[in-house]
């Protein structure tokens, strides 16, 4: 995989691709999974959706890609739009075709097919042309050389980390300008789970693909990010540039279950004050820590 640890060069656009407002959602119309996100990602932005077991991480990118009807849920309030355009009519393929492309949670191969099969699977459209099919894959093997060696081997053969970028790669193939992942590193050794990130930037800021990654690691999600949002019990309960986050023990400790257990609950109350007051319709404020 490619390193980005160098410092970031290419500013992120302003303009808001992803604008979520206000949203609930629940499952099997009682299970209340979503009560209110609000999270807006701009163009060329990296960001981290951070949480704890349970919180919403997972729901909030099915909303958005239009998976939750699969799993009984439904949006139950509120808007998502993609570049301008409501995407909670659409179907899970029309996402895709307006440039948004999800990596599940659990890597999802198909392990009987070959690592090269898995790939060909992501191409826009059943009938996508050769041509175009070719040049996914060669930008993919170009992005993980591990996966070119490895094109004919079963994917349920590979290790932990290629059945991740075969994921990645199969979600690339669609060329989107958005791409989602849901704790992509999960099982991964630290080294392979950095290394990922790193693509993932790289991925952000040479090719301006914006990324949007659910993850429970906020250590290295906090590492690599522009800003994150944390969601606790559905809520959006914190927002802010990752750089500010990381720094912050007290944050770490009651939000992410990190950092210095001295913090004290002062601290927590000012937060959940903070979080309360946010405009529950404003979609672009960010709350700054401090
Ligand atoms: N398919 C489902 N059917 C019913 N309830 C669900 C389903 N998926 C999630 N939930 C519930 O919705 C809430 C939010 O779950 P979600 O999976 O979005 O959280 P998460 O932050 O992704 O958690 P994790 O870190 O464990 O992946 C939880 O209470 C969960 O039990
Ligand atoms: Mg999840």
């Amino acid at each position: 995989m490619t390193r980005g640890d160098e410092p970031l060069r290419v500013p992120a656009s302003k303009r808001p691709l992803l604008v979520v407002a206000d949203v609930a959602a629940t499952y099997e119309s009682a299970i209340i999974a979503l009560s209110d996100v609000t999270m807006t990602v701009r163009e060329g932005e990296m960001v981290a959706l951070l949480g704890a077991n349970g919180s919403g991480k997972t729901t909030t990118l099915r909303a958005i890609s239009r998976l939750l009807s699969a799993e009984r849920g439904q949006v139950t309030r509120g808007s998502i739009a993609f570049d301008g355009a409501s995407t909670l009519r659409l179907g899970p393929a029309d996402v895709v075709a307006l440039g948004v492309a999800q990596v599940l949670e659990g890597r999802r191969c198909f392990p009987s097919l070959t690592v090269e099969e898995n790939l060909v699977v992501g191409a826009v459209g059943g009938g996508a042309r050769r041509r175009l099919v070719a040049d996914g894959l060669q930008r993919v093997y170009n992005y993980f050389p591990r996966l070119a060696e490895k094109r004919r081997v079963a994917a349920g053969l590979c290790s932990g980390g290629e059945q991740q970028m075969t994921a990645i790669g199969r979600a690339l193939m669609a060329n989107p300008r958005c791409l989602l992942l849901d704790e992509p590193t999960i099982g991964l050794a630290p080294l392979v789970a950095r290394e990922l990130f790193a693509f993932l930037r790289v991925l952000n800021r040479e090719e301006g693909v914006t990324v949007l990654v659910a993850e429970q690691n906020a250590t290295l999600a906090l590492r690599y990010a522009d800003r994150a949002y944390v969601l606790e019990h559905g809520t959006v309960v914190l927002e802010g540039p990752a750089a500010e986050l990381r720094l912050r023990d007290d944050i770490k400790h009651f939000y992410l279950g990190l950092g210095d257990s001295t913090a004290s609950n002062a601290s927590r109350s000012a937060f959940d004050r903070a979080a309360r007051q946010r405009g529950r319709t404003d979609s672009s404020r960010e709350y700054r820590a401090g």
